[in-house]
């Protein structure tokens, strides 16, 4: 087998994946979730999911990407050779492509709300306007904006053309170089905000309710929703993990980085928590739903104009928004790029671009589908929430029992074993742990969520 490109450094390597795993769903689903599933209740089932599930999971994934070191879909068909089971990496890939398609146009947003408040034209409201009015003023602007025919569609060609110069360059010059400038920036500015918040009114009213458990609150229901954020914003069952560890050296040790991994994740999921809720609790916007998109296009933004330096702050507030996108956008390309490379034995640059040539078209859909195309609707749904719903609800789920299953049962537990020892030259205490993991807990949880989506 040809040397395969590796990341240059253990930094790189950690930054890149923290890039892929920080996104939108620490940013807005996380505070949103928190929000409607009782707080404090909320984020210690969720910190349980991430250290019980969420970790051995992602060890699984690692392992068959650097055991392999190949694609999602290759490192099944490298250790099942003549069998079905690439299937399930196919599966990841379909997945992660269509998540692509829809989170392409998100991150366009973030990208017009950064210039817009570069410009100051987001913070154009009519002298004197009550809060009330303000309220409706930004949700006013953000729905005149996603539902434009053309306008988000700029914002969107240009995080695709982003994307497309960094793809290019590869895996050290242009992912790894991006995320060890980009992650300290976005944990720099996260700090920052953290700081800022406590400073306001109510802080401590808001900490209050995102700290202290009420266990009355943990219900079934609550535990399915924290687990699939769990999932979501640790990037499973998507094969970006497998298609990243791909590019780890030999001797990276593959529990260390997952515990960090998703620590960090954690940390940025919980700072987000340090934010809003005391910012919501302090501008008397707690009543407001925070979920979906109008959490950052509409909720913040009223924050931020009640600060001095609103354009400023707002700025810097998308600024972050953008980065966290932006690497996830990054990870999400790179599985169809390692997979179209490897596997039509093409080189880098045309693989960038037959993945990401035809999001101009798919992105340009599910952007139309916010307005002029919101008639198209596919079981009930416009084309952006049916690839939404479809990917994350039920493929992701999917792909990620199916990789436990195949790891635990399918493959000579020798492999796992060797993983974790990275070839016998380290101890590798959890590996019973992880295997029983991997073999029932997770498999079995994950298709309790997913019934439990199905069944509404
Ligand atoms: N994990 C990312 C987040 O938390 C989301 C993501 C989903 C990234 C799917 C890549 C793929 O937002």
């Amino acid at each position: 087998m040809a040397k395969k490109i590796q990341f240059g450094s253990r930094i790189g390597l950690i930054a890149a994946t923290v890039g892929s795993a920080v996104g939108l769903g620490n940013i807005w689903r996380f505070p949103a979730e928190a929000q409607a599933n009782g707080g404090a209740a909320f984020l210690l089932l969720y910190v349980a999911c991430v250290f019980l599930l969420g970790i051995p999971v992602m060890v699984a994934e690692f392992a068959l990407g650097r055991g392999t070191r190949s694609d999602a879909a290759g490192a099944f068909r490298i250790l099942s050779q003549r069998s079905r089971w690439w299937i399930t990496g196919a599966l990841a890939i379909l997945a992660s492509y269509l998540i692509l398609s829809f989170y392409m146009v998100v991150a366009g947003w973030t990208l017009e709300y950064f210039w817009q408040s570069l410009t100051g034209a987001l913070y154009d409201i009519p002298e004197g306007a009550s809060s009330d009015t303000a309220s409706a003023t930004f949700q006013h602007k953000m729905g005149e904006y996603i539902t434009d025919s053309w306008r988000p569609l700029i914002a969107t060609f240009a995080m695709i053309g982003i994307n497309l110069f960094i793809l290019m360059r590869g895996v050290r010059k242009g992912i790894e170089k991006m995320s060890n400038f980009m992650m300290p920036l976005l944990f720099l500015l996260l700090v920052a905000f953290a700081c800022v918040a406590m400073t306001f009114p109510n802080a401590s009213e808001g900490l209050a309710f995102f700290l202290k458990p009420d266990f009355s609150k943990i219900t079934p229901t609550v535990a399915v929703n924290a687990l699939g954020q769990a999932f979501f914003s640790l990037s499973l069952g998507m094969g970006i993990l497998i298609t990243y560890a791909g590019y780890f050296p030999k001797d990276t040790r593959l529990v260390k980085t997952a515990v960090t991994v998703s620590a960090l994740d954690l940390l940025v999921a919980v700072l987000m928590g340090f934010i809003i809720f005391p910012a919501v609790m302090s501008f008397g916007l707690a009543g407001e739903s925070l979920q979906g998109a109008t959490l950052v296009f509409v909720t913040l933004p009223e924050v931020f104009a009640q600060l001095p330096a609103s354009s400023l702050w707002s700025a810097l507030f998308f600024l972050l928004l953008m980065v966290a996108a932006l690497t996830s956008t990054i990870s999400l390309g790179e599985v169809s790029v390692a997979f179209v490379q490897e596997h039509f034995k093409t080189t880098r640059r045309k693989a960038c671009l037959w993945v990401l040539l035809p999001l101009f078209f798919l992105s340009s859909l599910c952007s139309l589908s916010q307005g002029p195309l919101s008639h198209i609707s596919i079981l009930g749904m416009n084309i952006f929430d049916f690839l939404d719903n479809m990917a994350t609800n039920i493929m992701l789920p999917v792909a990620a029992i199916l990789t436990c299953v195949f790891l635990g049962w399918a493959t000579p537990r020798d492999f796992l074993k060797k993983q974790l020892e990275n070839g016998g030259t380290i101890a590798a205490k959890s590996f019973p742990l992880i295997l029983f993991i991997i073999r029932f807990a997770a498999p079995v949880l994950i298709a309790l969520i997913l019934m439990a989506k199905i069944l509404g």
